[in-house]
């Protein structure tokens, strides 16, 4: 398990939403814009975020399978859509939610992607999204995954991949030090091989590309300042903490760079959208 916690998915949900690219999200609201109806199947779900972000945005009828492995965060999603939605119509096993004009159906399927993309997981999807998902995974699965999608002929829509680059103000000295081995650490195996980490955007998009899939590709940075400064923190945190339980970096050079970093004026953390629609 990688274990994110439900208080972390909270503290980046604003952020994320605000640096979604807009332009290729409205690129996705025009494809569907006639549908009835709209199916999505949402990998690497956490607590709902893609849902929140990007319904408003798809027709008046949606139906979403979100996919975790994480149990906590799938039962902690059904309550955070709970108190997002205007009405909760029905909450069997599905949710039925209204929010605004938006009726929405809410499945919840906890399984462990490493270990495949079953069929029950894109079963009837119009279009497979997922946010902060691809850095987790490996490249061979990533080629397998790709490939279901081109079997099924199914769009993606990959928010906020991480990249790899960061920026933080001011700079200190051991900026590159502590992201080479951040990096490296990136790359540890979580289920499914050496995990893609940085890479992910460049490979995920390589194996589209490679499948006859037509991309559209964004940054979406986050770009955090004062108002962002509980993420900042937390982010400075989560990297420290990574690095030192890898050894790689001096106990104390990781120590001061928590401090120093931990209270930065800013920093832009790197991320890429992406949309790839199934050759013809
Ligand atoms: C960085 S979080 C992003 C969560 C959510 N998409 C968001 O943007 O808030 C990555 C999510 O992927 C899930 N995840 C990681 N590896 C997984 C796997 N092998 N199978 C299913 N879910 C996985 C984690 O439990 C976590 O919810």
């Amino acid at each position: 398990m990688t274990g994110f916690s439900a208080e972390w998915l909270a503290l980046r949900e604003p952020v994320d939403h605000a640096s979604v690219d807009a332009r290729l999200r409205e690129k996705v609201a025009g494809l569907f814009a006639s549908r009835d109806v709209l199916r999505l199947t949402d990998l690497g779900s956490g607590s709902g975020s893609s849902l929140r972000g990007l319904a408003p945005h798809l027709p008046d009828r949606q139906v979403w399978r979100l996919v975790d492995y994480d149990r906590a965060l799938l039962d902690h999603a059904r309550g955070a859509l709970s108190e997002w939605a205007d009405e909760v119509i029905d909450a069997g096993a599905e949710l039925q939610l209204r929010r605004g004009h938006k009726h929405i159906t809410v499945g919840f399927l906890q399984a462990d992607l490493s270990q495949g993309v079953a069929a029950s997981v894109t079963a009837d999807a119009d279009i497979v999204t997922s946010a902060a998902f691809f850095d987790l995974v490996s490249e061979p699965w990533i080629a397998r995954f790709t490939e279901a999608l081109r079997a099924r002929a199914l769009p993606l829509y990959a928010m906020l991949t991480y990249n790899g680059q960061e920026t933080w103000s001011p700079p200190h000295a051991a900026d590159a030090t502590m992201l080479a081995a951040f990096h490296a650490d990136q790359h540890r195996d979580k289920g499914s091989g050496p995990a893609a980490g940085p890479e992910a955007a460049g490979l995920l998009a390589a194996n589209l590309l490679s499948r006859g899939f037509e991309l559209y590709e964004a940054e979406s940075p986050w770009r955090l300042g004062a108002t962002e400064a509980r993420l900042t923190e937390a982010l400075a945190e989560g990297s420290a903490s990574a690095v030192a339980a890898t050894g790689a970096v001096p106990h104390e050079d990781v120590e001061n760079w928590r401090v120093a970093r931990r209270s930065a004026e800013n920093c832009i953390i790197g991320h890429r959208d992406l949309l790839a629609l199934p050759g013809v």
